[in-house]
């Protein structure tokens, strides 16, 4: 399986307990050392890694990383979308294209450059799963339940950036019946939790491993399983 983002935080940690579980992880990192690292903690680890420098926001990148993993393999399992950029939190009223364009461009473009990269490699598979790591704030139903923290949060790109991840997830699903999309957030919506790491400097209330639950689970979903969710790591979450 292919984890972007996976040299730290959640992508890491999922990396690490599904490479124990015995999978090959393929583990993207857009910074050759930083992914290094990290592969070497993995090793280490007794996981099966291969590192993959890849940068979700060059075409470049990804198609130099689908030919890295073909040196490998001939079919891709499953693909974690979890690379994600946080944007500057600016309110709306502030917020410009120049500000929005980099988040999108890791949130949004860059799971369909490598989705649509890595499609061949994924309908070789018997039973392909994308997971895409998604947020509550992409959520309307979250993002408009004034007991909701981030209710008050006054930002356009991250959340804005989470839904159309969210909307990809259904799209894909939709047309691609064959290959299982479905998108997860790393918190407890409902308990208002998410997971400490560099992201969110470390204030999230659950640890990666809890963080990772969910993703480890879609990940690992079997031929009859879900398809075009949005779900926690406590079950179905609003769209
Ligand atoms: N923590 C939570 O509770 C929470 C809640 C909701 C959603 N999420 C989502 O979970 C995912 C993982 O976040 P995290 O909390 O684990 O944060 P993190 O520790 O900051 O990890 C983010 C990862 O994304 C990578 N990344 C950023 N831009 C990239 C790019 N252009 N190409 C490739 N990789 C890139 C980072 O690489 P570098 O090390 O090179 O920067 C890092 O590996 C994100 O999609 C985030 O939006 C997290």
């Amino acid at each position: 399986m292919l984890i972007t983002g996976g040299n730290k935080g959640l992508g890491f940690e999922a990396a690490r307990r599904l490479g124990e579980q015995g999978w090959t992880i393929f583990l993207g990192s857009r910074d050759e050392g930083r992914g290094k690292a990290a592969a070497d903690e993995l090793a280490a680890k007794g996981v099966n890694v291969v590192l993959v420098v890849l940068d979700v926001t060059s075409d470049e990148s990804v198609a130099d990383a689908v030919l890295r993993v073909r040196e490998h393999t001939d079919r891709l399992d499953v693909l974690i979308n979890n690379a994600g950029a946080p944007g500057h939190a600016i309110t709306p009223a502030d917020a410009t294209v120049a500000e929005i364009h980099p988040v999108y461009d890791t949130n949004v473009y860059g799971p369909i450059r490598v989705t649509h990269a890595f499609l061949p490699l994924l309908k070789a598979a018997e039973n392909p799963r994308v997971v895409m790591v998604s947020s509550a704030g992409g959520s309307f139903g979250v993002v408009t339940d004034p007991e909701q923290p981030v209710s008050k949060m006054h930002e356009l790109a991250y959340s804005s950036s989470k839904a159309a991840l969210n909307m990809l997830t259904v799209r894909y699903a939709q047309a691609l019946p064959d290959i299982k999309f479905n998108a997860i957030t790393p918190g407890e919506v409902a308990n208002r939790k998410f997971a400490a790491t560099d992201m969110n400097h470390h204030t999230g209330q659950l640890t990666v491993t809890e963080g990772t639950d969910c993703i480890v689970r879609l990940a690992t979903i079997p031929a009859d399983g879900p398809t075009g969710t949005f779900t926690d790591r406590l079950g179905p979450v609003a769209w």
